[in-house]
């Protein structure tokens, strides 16, 4: 691959910010200096960052891409999920890995070998869905394929996601906690959902949404599963955080003694559920559901003041017609795009002055690295890290539209928002792979990354 200079651009990461050159070595980043010359290096290639941000690749810790699910799939199966998640300057992501209830070693080998069309790189989270008496096993088998997290939910139980008894949730923590295994949780309280949606008189339009699905269940979630991980001493990751009803309960948990660490999305943190209403409202359904701008505010505020860890998106597509077909909320597909918008809608919070650059690079570099096994090969700018680098134009305006953007869905839930600051190259392991307008992504040249926590 050679050696590229990377000459004249403000390095920005999670710690701090210097005028420095990178020398890339085939996949690494070999040195970082100041005024590094290379005119003596026969074929080393030399880019001028002049103006430019030289920044680590994001890494988007919850994404779904090519998720089959609810007999369809989604729009950005392992092939679009590259391309739009390059062009967004995401060079690697964490997907997840179903149960098929029979092997987790199975099953996770087989999600594997499908993302081996991926054209960036890709770590994985195990779904557990079921307990039984060879999970030890199991968990250890896949935790020597590389795998670093396990996903359990506290609802779906309709699609068989649940655990429902108490003492073998808090087996598979404690199993998790013997380990060394991180445990995240979607949380949303199945009874509470359930016997809600038992009562209701109401219609079930995609406003109805956040109704059926209320910040409660999440709460109820959180401190359900919150008091499991403190009885087994086994820390907890709390995936897309949507409400402050939940940030609550985090904050009485973490009071307590518990180790809680928080991911959110960008849709919780700027999107509110009046976006639910009207013609297009389905395109906005997920779970957990779009809440309040209360919410939005509280969760920007703990963004701020360093109460959530982490930002990932879940992006999950599906395109209008999957979206749009039928009107009735219970049956619409759940989920929304989100890996290319995660870098410029972050980056609002800077011009306004929220937070600063190096914060967005620790929630959406360091953090997830940090947590999910993968730092400092990911999620830094250092010496012997991976050469997954960023050039990033800080001054360039534009707008987050369906045309502009990569997703195969054909919408984007932040249409018309306008954003400074844009992706112009995006190095992964020293090749680049996006270089302004064009894409120079392979297919299949993505790397499974076994973690190590
Ligand atoms: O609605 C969502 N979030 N779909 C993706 C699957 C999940 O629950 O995370
Ligand atoms: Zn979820
Ligand atoms: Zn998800």
């Amino acid at each position: 691959m050679g050696t590229t200079l990377i000459k004249n651009g403000l390095l920005v990461t999670s710690q701090g910010e210097r005028k420095a050159d990178i020398l890339i070595v085939d996949s690494k980043i070999a040195y970082i200096s100041e005024n590094l010359d290379v005119s003596l290096m026969e074929e080393a290639r030399t880019i001028d960052a002049t103006g430019l941000y030289v920044m680590p690749g994001l890494i988007d810790a919850h994404t779904h891409y090519h998720l089959i699910s609810r007999g369809t799939v989604t729009a950005d199966s392992f092939i679009e999920g590259s391309r739009l998640a390059a062009f967004g300057g995401v060079t690697t992501i964490v997907d997840f890995a179903d149960d098929n209830k029979i092997s987790l070693a199975q099953s996770c080998e087989e999600r594997i070998s499908q993302m081996q069309e991926m054209a960036i790189d890709y770590a994985l989270h195990q779904g557990v869905y079921k307990y039984r008496d060879s999970l030890e096993k199991e968990l250890e088998e896949i935790k020597k394929l590389g795998i670093g997290t396990i996903k359990l939910f506290t609802t779906y139980r309709d699609v068989g996601y649940l655990v429902e008894d108490r003492e073998e949730l808090k087996k598979v923590f404690s199993l998790c906690g013997k380990l060394g295994l991180m445990v995240s949780v979607h949380c949303e309280d199945d009874e509470v959902i359930t016997s809600l949606s038992k009562a209701w008189d109401g219609t079930y339009f995609p406003k109805d949404h956040a109704d059926l699905r209320p910040s409660e269940a999440e709460a109820k979630g959180i401190q359900y599963v919150g008091d499991i991980a403190y009885e087994t001493g086994c820390p907890l990751y709390v995936v897309h955080l949507s409400s402050k009803a939940g940030l609550e309960v985090v904050r009485k948990l973490r009071a307590r003694g518990g180790e809680v660490i928080v991911e959110t999305t960008p849709h919780y943190l700027f999107l509110e559920r009046k976006k639910l209403e009207g013609p297009r409202g389905a395109l906005y359904v997920m779970t957990p559901p779009l809440r309040t701008s209360e919410d939005n505010r509280a969760l920007q505020e703990a963004l701020i003041n360093g109460e959530i860890q982490v930002v990932a998106t879940d992006h999950c597509s599906f395109t209008l017609e999957q979206k749009l077909t039928n009107p009735d909320v219970r049956k619409t597909y759940p989920g929304i795009p989100g890996t290319e918008e995660l870098l410029p809608m972050l980056h609002t919070l800077v011009d306004e002055g929220k937070l600063t650059l190096k914060d967005v690079l620790r929630l959406t570099c360091e953090n997830p690295a940090k947590y999910f096994g993968l730092y400092p090969r990911k999620g830094t700018l250092e010496e012997g890290s991976d050469a997954d680098i960023l050039l990033y134009d800080p001054e360039q305006e534009w707008t987050l539209t369906a045309s502009a953007l990569h997703s195969a869905c054909g919408f984007t839930p932040y249409e018309g928002i306008k954003v400074k600051g844009k992706v112009v190259k995006t190095f992964l392991r020293g090749k680049c792979i996006v270089d302004g307008p064009e894409y120079h992504g392979k297919t299949g040249d993505g790397h499974y990354l076994k973690v190590s926590r």
